[in-house]
């Protein structure tokens, strides 16, 4: 059994979550930096992960890492890959992403069309061939240069994995899937307490909350790229996999998830994509403003993604808002408050200082997650 090294990118700030994801599938970390969790596995590894996990951005089978400073070292040392264990005869390959940061070689499109060259000759060779056809399976490559080491990899994925098949429909600034279960991985939240986000949009805090807690796969809606890859992964194993996850869901789970927000067009979206979800059951959603919420509720925790006034609103009346969050959540002395927003000086309008806060990246986008930690509660 061929074992791989497998990469799970995720958003910078978020490794040390998805380092825990793939210990629970029970592989190996191999290693773990900025926005990157690496471990080990067989074939059926990368099916597993592709299906469970939730917070990494996509599935990467590690091919090679070398120097390069010159486009001809570039193709020799891809040349020189033995890329036919990879990639069959009529296989379709293509640079799909070259990043270079701090690099002798930086132009993505020379490093594309080098890269798929010397594949190219290595594939004729290796096939004792003159044509390579292409009309097979697709084997996207993503080539990543930092400080002149060229890091080589396949994506199994396809699409990324925040998209889970539920969302059908683009909504203004909904927040990512795979931040969104951070959030709620992040926050003390389990299936016993209530989960509660006044402003859930097009819900996606709610339904990752949910998926969590009924424990349902987050790729069990979707495709992968890889699944067509049978040269490297046996049908079956995906099918096993799947049979796994499908086995691995708690049917008889009672949850409180409550999502708010003050458009009901958005509440509508929401309703539709926890149906598509099938956590529909689990979720109460309501058009509701964030000043009329109240509760009666103990040891609760709010995850929730309040505008940032980027995007959206201006600044007035972002700090407005956090302003009358702070006076509505200020009774729920034993709740924890986890709130993600760009926006500077937010525990000043809200007016209180968190217990601990976190930094991270959402895109380009520097944010900061707020975390107001109350008591545990009683068993
Ligand atoms: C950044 S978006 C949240 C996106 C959401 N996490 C999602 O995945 O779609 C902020 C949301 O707050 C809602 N909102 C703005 N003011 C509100 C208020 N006073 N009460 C409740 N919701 C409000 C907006 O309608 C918007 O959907």
């Amino acid at each position: 059994m061929k074992i791989y090294h497998i990469t799970a990118p995720c958003m910078f700030g978020l490794e040390a979550i998805v380092k825990n994801e793939v210990k629970d599938l029970g592989y190996e970390i191999v290693n773990v930096t900025d926005g990157r969790v690496t471990f080990q596995g067989d074939a059926m590894a990368i099916c597993r992960s592709n299906i469970n996990l939730r917070v990494a951005e996509r599935i990467l089978i590690e091919v090679a890492d070398f120097k390069a400073v010159t486009f001809e070292q570039l193709f020799d040392q891809i040349k020189a890959l033995p890329w036919e264990d990879y990639i069959p005869e009529d296989g379709k390959f293509w640079v799909k992403k070259a990043n270079s940061i701090k690099s002798k070689l930086f132009s993505a499109r020379d490093i594309q069309s080098i890269v798929k060259k010397a594949i190219v000759e290595r594939l004729k060779e290796a096939y004792h061939t003159d044509v390579i056809e292409e009309s097979g399976a697709s084997y996207p490559i993503r080539i990543f240069i930092k400080k002149d080491m060229v890091n080589v990899t396949l994506d199994t994925s396809g699409d990324g994995l925040h998209k889970r098949g539920y969302r059908k429909m683009i909504a203004k600034a909904p927040i990512r899937e795979t931040l969104g279960a951070a959030l709620v991985l992040l926050s003390p939240w389990n299936k016993d307490r209530v989960l509660v986000d006044p402003f859930c949009g097009t819900g996606t805090i709610p339904i990752e909350a949910a998926m969590i807690g009924a424990n349902i796969a987050p790729g069990l809606n979707r495709e992968f790229e890889a699944e067509t890859w049978t040269n490297i992964i046996p049908k079956k194993y995906w099918m096993d996999a799947v049979d796994e996850a499908n086995d691995a869901i708690d049917h008889n789970v009672e949850l409180n998830i409550q999502g708010f927000d003050i458009d009901y067009k958005a509440i509508n979206v929401a309703r539709d994509c926890a149906a598509n979800a099938y956590v529909d059951e689990f979720i109460h959603f309501q058009d509701r403003p964030v000043s009329e919420f109240k509760t009666k509720k103990h040891y609760g925790v709010v995850v929730t993604n309040p505008p940032y006034g980027e995007r959206l609103e201006d600044a007035d009346s972002v700090a407005k808002l956090y302003k009358e969050m702070g006076n509505v959540f200020e009774p729920l002395t034993d709740w924890s408050i986890f709130v993600i927003t760009s926006f500077d000086e937010f525990e000043r309008y809200y007016g209180k200082k968190a217990s601990k806060n976190r930094k991270l990246y959402n895109g380009m986008l520097k944010s900061y997650i707020y975390q107001y930690l109350g008591p545990r509660p009683p068993r």
